[in-house]
């Protein structure tokens, strides 16, 4: 595969039909897909760094809304997902650290690994999630306009885009 190939396509299969969470699941596709492309052209530790920076830091603002949207809506299996998310983000971490203090060449293996995580979960846990969601009549819509300007002032403390600009 060439750096100027699409590493994870999204495809409208992916969507879990609520637009502020498509849209984060998006936004975290491009962030790998940026990883793969500065890992295949050898953009440098400074780089990869300042790109696992924003993908660990977005994933927990990600996580953090979806956990509010679950609880909000009283979703029975709240707890299991939740713990789901905790553990993405102690592997996550994980290969942080191993790439950041031990310098391993572990890239690509963290890329595919999080390219079919994120695939599965979102196929998988969230799919679920949304359907319980909008089958118990949960008003997805009115919590997506108050969600929305949380998420605003989250993004906004985190300035996790000025990081991925930099990158
Ligand atoms: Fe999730």
């Amino acid at each position: 595969m060439s750096a100027d190939e699409v590493f994870f396509k999204w495809s409208p299969a992916y969507s879990v039909n609520i637009k502020t969470i498509d849209d984060q699941h998006q936004e975290l596709v491009n962030i790998l897909n940026r990883l793969f492309v500065a890992v295949s052209k050898r953009e440098g530790d400074k780089v990869i760094a300042g790109i696992l920076d924003a993908l660990m830091s977005y994933t927990q603002t990600h996580f953090t809304l979806e956990e509010r949207l679950m609880r909000d809506a009283k979703y029975i299996d709240f707890e299991a997902h939740k713990h789901e998310h905790k553990k993405l983000l102690e592997q996550l971490d994980q290969l942080c650290k191993k790439h950041l203090l031990e310098e391993k060449p572990i890239y690509f293996e963290m890329l595919s690994f999080l390219k079919t995580w994120l695939k599965e979960h979102i196929q998988g846990v969230d799919t679920k999630y949304s359907q319980a969601l909008q089958q118990a009549g949960f008003s997805v819509a009115a919590w997506e306009r108050e969600a929305s300007a949380e998420f605003a002032l989250m993004s906004n403390s985190k300035k996790w885009w000025e990081v991925w600009k930099a990158a």
